[in-house]
């Protein structure tokens, strides 16, 4: 469901703004500092709730500001109701406030079921590099939105995990055996929603890295958080004395990863880092493309800086894979004619930033 009107205030330079964007495609511009940037983590901050950029939203507020605004409304010809309206409110001092059409939400993941985005940015390699916790929330992404009872069995494995864990730490070993069984049956259950998401999940992102650069010899490795060929009780069982002595639960599907090898070696240790961007990149259009098989509409995806370590061929390939997945786009770059040569859709905006001021500026038709 793409964004049409946006209003934003109080995000980092960002003079209060409002704009109506495209359906499609929205080129933004401007030179280093303008606030490309930040009008793309303001959109990803109203989703999430995170940002790209900072682990503390606070940093996002305005320097001179107590508060930053965000609201959209989303258009949906199809819904009975009409548009939806989205806004959110934070405050420098961590308070926050969610509301759908005026109604209070009670929690980021409501408002992400109505706001998807996917973001590829420069630091976008970090998934790759990075802890597989990152890497973990990366394929629950994809199955909390493909496969709708897995936020509730998510929920119901946290609150088992945690009983556990609190067994472990009183040290009451004679009760483990009765919550054990507990576990593992909603472990298995997180585990099969994550098989099923990724066997669909693997041969598209096999297509769509092979369409952004066929060089790549990319695999993924689903490592379910405990011996791949062991059964979870039996790991439980012989991990027992370990886990008392450390007070929590060294294997489970809290565990789980989604390993990204080439050969046998870290992707990460051997890809450039422009290689690494284009595994990213790939990978969350495959999420995008198994989104929209199942959700009807794509995510909005928000791609900053989209020369940073991508050449043209790739960037062509880039845009092309957008193109076809009809979805809402929202591209920055420094410089209009390198996004104009690596794009050329029919129907679009432009958008130019300057000094935190953005302004749509009228489409000059070549042919005339
Ligand atoms: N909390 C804040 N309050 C006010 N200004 C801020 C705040 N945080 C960052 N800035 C400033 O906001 C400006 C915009 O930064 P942003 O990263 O959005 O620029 P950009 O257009 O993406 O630039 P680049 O092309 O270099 O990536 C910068 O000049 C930065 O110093
Ligand atoms: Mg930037």
């Amino acid at each position: 469901m793409p964004i049409r009107q946006l209003s934003v205030s109080g995000v980092r330079n960002l003079a209060p703004l409002e704009l109506t964007a495209h359906p499609s495609v929205n080129f933004i511009y401007g030179d280093n500092g303008s606030g490309k940037s930040s009008l793309l983590e303001a959109i990803a901050l109203l989703s999430t709730g995170k940002s790209f950029r900072s682990n503390q939203i606070r940093q996002l507020i305005n320097h001179d500001a107590d508060r930053l605004e965000l609201s959209c409304v989303l258009e949906d010809p199809q819904a009975a109701d009409g548009d939806k309206e989205l806004y959110s409110l934070r405050l420098k001092n961590g308070d926050v406030l969610f509301r759908l059409n005026g109604s209070v939400l009670t929690s980021q993941a409501e408002v992400a079921t109505n706001l998807p985005v996917q973001v590829i940015e420069p630091n976008t390699f970090r998934l790759l590099v990075g802890s597989p916790e990152d890497r973990r929330q990366f394929l629950d992404w994809g199955v909390f939105h493909v496969e709708p009872g897995f936020i509730e069995e998510w929920r119901i494995f946290k609150k088992v995990l945690k009983q556990r864990n609190s067994v472990l730490k009183q040290k009451e070993e004679s009760w483990l055996d009765a919550w054990d069984s507990g576990f593992v049956e909603a472990s298995e259950k997180i585990h099969q929603y994550r098989i099923q998401y990724l066997e669909q999940f693997v041969p598209c992102f096999e297509e769509t890295l092979q369409a952004l650069d066929p060089n790549i010899a990319v695999r993924l490795h689903y490592y379910p958080g405990w011996e791949r060929d062991s059964r979870l009780e039996e790991v439980l069982e012989r991990q027992r004395e370990r886990d008392l002595q450390l007070g929590y639960t060294q294997a489970g599907p809290h565990r789980a990863e989604l390993r990204i090898r080439v050969d046998k070696l870290p992707a990460a240790d051997v890809l450039s880092r422009g290689q690494q961007k284009t595994v990213v990149a790939a990978l969350k259009l495959t999420q995008g493309i198994l989104f929209k098989q199942h959700c009807g509409t794509a995510p909005i995806y928000l791609v900053d800086d989209l020369a940073s370590e991508l050449d043209s061929g790739h960037r062509l390939a880039l845009c092309k894979l957008l193109e076809d997945l009809k979805c809402q786009v929202f591209i920055t770059s420094i410089e209009k004619q390198q996004l104009m040569d690596s794009w050329t859709p029919q129907d679009y905006k432009v958008f130019h930033v300057e000094r935190g001021e953005i302004r749509e500026e009228p489409i000059t038709d070549p042919s005339a």
